[in-house]
Order: structure tokens, then C-alpha cells, then sequence
């Protein structure tokens, strides 16, 4: 049986349709079950946050995972990256409140205070820009940050773009352009590759 790792939020629902459309006999309805088999006993699924996505697929507890490239970059996990299903596209941007003073990242001259949940690629961004930064880590509701005075700046997910205009704030750069990934742990590919080339057939026939 393959094990699959599903991530929670925007990603679910499709990667879930997705994996329907390649012929597994997935329920839609999991209420709070982390665990689930396909009814003809091909697939184990688990449901994982995003974040501890790497460490799942690291450890081998799972073969193959969905993924955003988002969670890819930040983390820097080992993985074999094998396709770009094309959905959950967004964007990794720095972003301020419409009245800052910040017009540009270039404006940023002294010590910037930036929120994120993406501290490794926040951290990145500024030292190769030549600013000093200080990171304050959240673990969502980003866009609050700068609006109550905690940093002057975030580096956050965008999509809708609705969340940012909601906030009063614009974004002023992308840093990253991230799409759902299909990877798998390289032992695991070596170990499997018959099971998990004939799932990536079933899925490539889907989204091709
Ligand atoms: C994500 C992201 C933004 C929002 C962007 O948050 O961190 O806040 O979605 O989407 P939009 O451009 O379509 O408005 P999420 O919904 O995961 O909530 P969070 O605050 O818990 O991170």
C-alpha cells in the first residue's frame, strides 16, 4: 500500500479531487479522521499541517506527499520534487501598510522588523538585498503585524489578494512563486518505484 501524505488547508480539497479523478475510490467526507484508506485498499492517506509536512516525508513515515513549493523553499527538505500539479498557485510577497513610508524594498535603509511564517526565506531575502533585518516569527494572521505596530513589514502568502486589501496593506515586491508539488523520499522511490511510477502515471493522465 502507498502512503500519501495530504496537506490541511487550501492545498486539501483538490489534491484529494485529484487523487479521486486517478481512479481511487476516496470518500469526500473525513470529519476528523487523520488516517484513511481507499476503499480497495491502494492508498493510505494521512493528514499532515503543512509545516511538518518535511518531516514526514524525511523520516519516511510517508512515500509519496503534496506539497507546496512554499513549504519546499522554506524548509529546504530532502525530497524528490516530480511534478508541478499547477493548482494552488500564490505568491510569496513583502508587503506594508498603504500609508508606510516604505514605497520599496530599496527604501528599507535601516534595521527592518518584518513578520512571517517563513523565517528561513524572510532571513534570505534581506541579507542578499544588503538589509538588516529582524525576523519576528508568527504562526498565522500575518497581516496583523504591521497594522498594530509589531514590524513595519511582512513576507506572506498571496493569493486572492483579498486578505492584503482587507488589511490595508499593498504588496511592494514577490519573492517567490509557489504551485502544488507532487515529491517523494528518495529511498522510499528506490524501495517502491514499480507502486509509485504507476500512482504518478494515474496522476499525469489526470492533469495532463
Ligand atoms: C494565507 C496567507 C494569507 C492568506 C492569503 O493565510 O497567510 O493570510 O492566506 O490569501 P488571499 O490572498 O487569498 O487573501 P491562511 O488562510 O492560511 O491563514 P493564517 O492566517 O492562519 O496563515
Amino acid at each position: 500500500m502507498l502512503k500519501i501524505a495530504v496537506p490541511k488547508g487550501v492545498l486539501f480539497n483538490p489534491s484529494i479531487k485529484l487523487l479521486q479523478n486517478s481512479g481511487y475510490k476516496i470518500p469526500s467526507e473525513f470529519g476528523r479522521k487523520l488516517l484513511i484508506e481507499d476503499s480497495n485498499q491502494q492508498l493510505s492517506l494521512v493528514i499532515v499541517r503543512p509545516f511538518d509536512m518535511p518531516l514526514y516525508v524525511e523520516e519516511g513515515v510517508v512515500d509519496v506527499a503534496f506539497i507546496g513549493k512554499d513549504v519546499i523553499e522554506e524548509t529546504s527538505m530532502s525530497c524528490f520534487e516530480i511534478l508541478d500539479l499547477g493548482y494552488g498557485q500564490c505568491r510569496l510577497s513583502v508587503a506594508v501598510p498603504s500609508y508606510s513610508p516604505y514605497k520599496s524594498v530599496d527604501d528599507f535603509h535601516s534595521l527592518v522588523k518584518v513578520g512571517s511564517k517563513y523565517q528561513n526565506l524572510s532571513k534570505k531575502f534581506f541579507i542578499e538585498r544588503g538589509i538588516q533585518v529582524r525576523i519576528f516569527p508568527l504562526g498565522g494572521s500575518v497581516e496583523l503585524s504591521p497594522i498594530v505596530g509589531l514590524s513595519d513589514a511582512i513576507i506572506d502568502l498571496v493569493s486572492t489578494g483579498n486578505t492584503l486589501k482587507a488589511n490595508n496593506l499593498i504588496e511592494i515586491e514577490t519573492i517567490l512563486h509557489s504551485t502544488c508539488r507532487l515529491v517523494v523520499n528518495d529511498a522510499k522511490y528506490r524501495l517502491k518505484r514499480k507502486e509509485i511510477s504507476e500512482f504518478i502515471s494515474r496522476v499525469v493522465e489526470v492533469i495532463k
